[in-house]
C-alpha cells in the first residue's frame, strides 16, 4: 500500500516543500505554508495512436483587429489599452474593501448590449441588488449567480450566452474534484485555469477578481499572473476617496496608463482632471508645500509635496513618509545635509503627498527637498511655481523624462514659472506661456524657489 504523501505550498507564490517552513525559500513571506494533500496522479501512456496536431503557417493566421468592447468608463477603456478584447482573462486585484466588486458592478451596469454574467462567491445575490441600487443605474442585462462551485457554474455558462462574466472573487471558487479548501493555491490555480480555457475557446471576457492579502490563509494572486491576459491593480489609502487603477501586465495594451477614480455614496466616479482635484486644497502662503509636475502613465498630473520639519522632542529624530518611498526620503535628507548644510539631525521630518496617491518616479526629488528646506527655515515657496528635477547623491539636478508634457500642464494650470534641470533645458520645444528656469545644482533650486 502506498503511502499518503502530504506536501506544503506556499500560499503566496507556489512553492512546494515536502516539509513545513516558516519562510518560503522562494518568495521570503513568512507563515505561508499550508499543507495540501497531493490529487491523485494519472500518468498517461504515449498512445500509438498519431496525433492530428499541425501547425499552422503565420501567414495563414487571421489577425483581424477583433473590435474591442468599450466599457463606456473611459478611464477603464484607457486601462485596458482601448477597451475589452473578447477572449481575455482580466485579473482585477487589490485590498479588500477598496472597491472592486463597485468597479465590477458600475461596468457591468454601463454595458448595454451584452449580456453580464455577474458570479458571485462573496456575498448574495441581494447583497448584489442592494449595491447596484445603491450605483444609481439600471440594468437589464445582469445576471447574478451565487455560487461556488465552478462546475457548477460553468454548466450554466454553456448553457447560456454571457457576453462577459466576472468572477467575485477567484479565492472562494473551488473544483469538487481538488481536495483542498477554496482559497489554496491548488484551487485557485485550477480554477483559473479553467476560466482561461472557457474565455479562449468561447471568445468570451472573464474578469476574475482577487484579493491582496500579504498575511493570512488566502492565496495571493500572484500564482495565476503568469496566466491571465492582464493583471489590474485597484489600489488607494483607505482614508482618501481616489482610487487608481494601474494595469501591472497588459498582453493587449501598454501597461503605463492609469485610471483615476473618486469613491462617492454612489459609487466611482472618474477623475477627468487630476491636477485641479489633487489641488484643490491647496493651503497659499504656508511652508513646506512645493507643487510638482509628476507622471502617472503618460499623463501628467500637478500634486503638492507637503514637508513638516519640527525640533524633536524624545532623543531618536523620526523620519516618516506617506506617498513617497521611505528610503528615498532618508537619501534626499543625506544629501541635504551634506550638500546644502542643513542640520536635520535633531529635527523630526514628516513628508506627505497630497490627496493620498502614491508617487514613486524620481522627478519629485526636487519638490520634496524644497518642502523640507521651506519648512525647516519657515519661508514658504513660492506659489507661483512648480519644480522638477531628480537629485544625485552629489546634490545635482539630474536629467528627467516626460519635461514638455510636465511643462504644459504647469501652464495650463496657470502657474507662472516651472524649476527644470538645466540638461532639459534644450528638451523644451514651446512653453505654453511659463516661464522655464534651468537649475544644475539642488542649492541653486532651493535659491529659485524659496527666494
Ligand atoms: P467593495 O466594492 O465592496 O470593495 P471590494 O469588492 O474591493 O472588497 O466596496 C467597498 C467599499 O466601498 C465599502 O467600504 C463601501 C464603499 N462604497 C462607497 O463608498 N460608495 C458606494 O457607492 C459603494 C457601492 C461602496
Ligand atoms: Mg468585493
Amino acid at each position: 500500500m502506498s503511502k499518503v504523501v502530504t506536501k506544503y505550498v506556499c500560499q503566496s507564490c507556489g512553492y512546494v516543500s515536502p516539509r513545513w517552513v516558516g519562510k518560503c525559500p522562494n518568495c521570503s513571506e513568512w507563515n505561508t505554508f499550508v499543507e495540501e494533500a497531493p490529487a491523485p496522479v494519472k500518468v498517461a501512456r504515449r498512445s500509438g495512436v498519431q496525433s492530428k496536431l499541425e501547425p499552422v503557417s503565420i501567414e495563414d493566421i487571421d489577425a483581424d483587429d477583433t473590435p474591442r468592447i468599450k466599457t463606456d468608463i473611459a478611464e477603464f477603456d484607457r486601462v485596458l489599452g482601448g477597451g475589452l478584447v473578447p477572449g481575455s482573462l482580466i485579473l482585477l486585484g487589490g485590498d479588500p474593501g477598496i472597491g472592486k466588486s463597485t468597479l465590477m458592478m458600475q461596468m457591468a451596469l454601463e454595458l448595454k448590449d451584452q449580456v453580464v454574467l455577474y458570479v458571485t462567491g462573496e456575498e448574495s445575490a441581494r447583497q448584489i441588488k442592494l449595491r447596484a441600487e445603491r450605483l444609481k443605474a439600471a440594468g437589464k442585462n445582469i445576471l447574478i449567480l451565487a455560487e461556488t462551485n465552478l462546475d457548477l457554474i460553468i454548466d450554466v455558462i454553456e448553457r447560456g450566452e454571457p457576453g462577459l462574466i466576472i468572477v467575485d472573487s477567484i479565492q472562494t471558487m473551488y473544483r469538487p474534484g481538488l481536495e483542498s479548501a477554496p482559497g489554496s493555491v491548488s484551487q485557485v490555480r485550477e480554477s483559473t485555469a479553467l476560466l482561461l480555457r472557457l474565455a479562449k475557446t468561447r471568445g468570451i471576457p472573464i474578469f476574475v477578481v482577487g484579493h491582496v492579502t500579504k498575511e493570512g490563509v488566502i492565496a495571493g494572486p500572484r500564482v495565476i499572473e503568469h496566466m491571465v491576459d492582464t493583471v489590474l491593480q485597484f489600489e488607494g489609502e483607505a482614508h482618501y476617496s481616489y482610487r487608481v487603477l494601474r494595469a501591472l501586465k497588459n498582453r493587449f495594451g501598454s501597461t503605463n496608463e492609469i485610471g483615476i477614480f473618486e469613491m462617492h455614496d454612489t459609487g466611482l466616479r472618474e477623475v477627468q482632471n487630476p491636477s485641479e482635484v489633487f489641488l484643490s486644497q491647496r493651503h497659499y502662503g504656508a511652508s513646506g508645500s512645493t507643487v510638482v509636475a509628476s507622471i502617472e502613465g503618460t499623463r501628467p498630473i500637478l500634486v503638492e509635496v507637503q514637508a513638516l520639519v519640527t525640533s524633536t522632542n524624545y532623543g531618536m529624530p523620526q523620519r516618516n513618509s506617506t506617498g513617497f518611498d521611505f528610503r528615498r526620503l532618508a537619501l534626499l535628507l543625506a544629501v541635504l545635509e551634506k550638500r546644502v548644510g542643513l542640520n536635520l539631525g535633531q529635527q523630526d521630518v514628516f513628508v506627505n503627498i497630497a490627496g493620498g496617491i502614491k508617487i514613486d518616479e524620481p522627478a519629485v526629488d526636487l519638490g520634496i527637498a524644497s518642502s523640507i528646506v521651506s519648512s525647516l527655515r519657515d519661508i514658504p515657496v513660492d506659489s507661483t511655481s512648480v519644480a522638477v528635477g531628480e537629485i544625485g547623491l552629489g546634490g545635482e539636478i539630474r536629467t528627467i523624462g516626460y519635461i514638455e508634457k510636465r511643462v504644459q500642464e504647469a501652464a495650463k494650470l496657470g502657474f507662472k514659472r516651472i524649476i527644470v534641470p538645466s540638461n532639459n533645458l534644450k528638451s523644451v520645444k514651446s512653453n505654453g506661456g511659463i516661464e522655464i528656469v534651468g537649475v544644475d545644482r539642488i542649492e541653486k533650486a532651493i535659491e529659485a524657489l524659496l527666494g
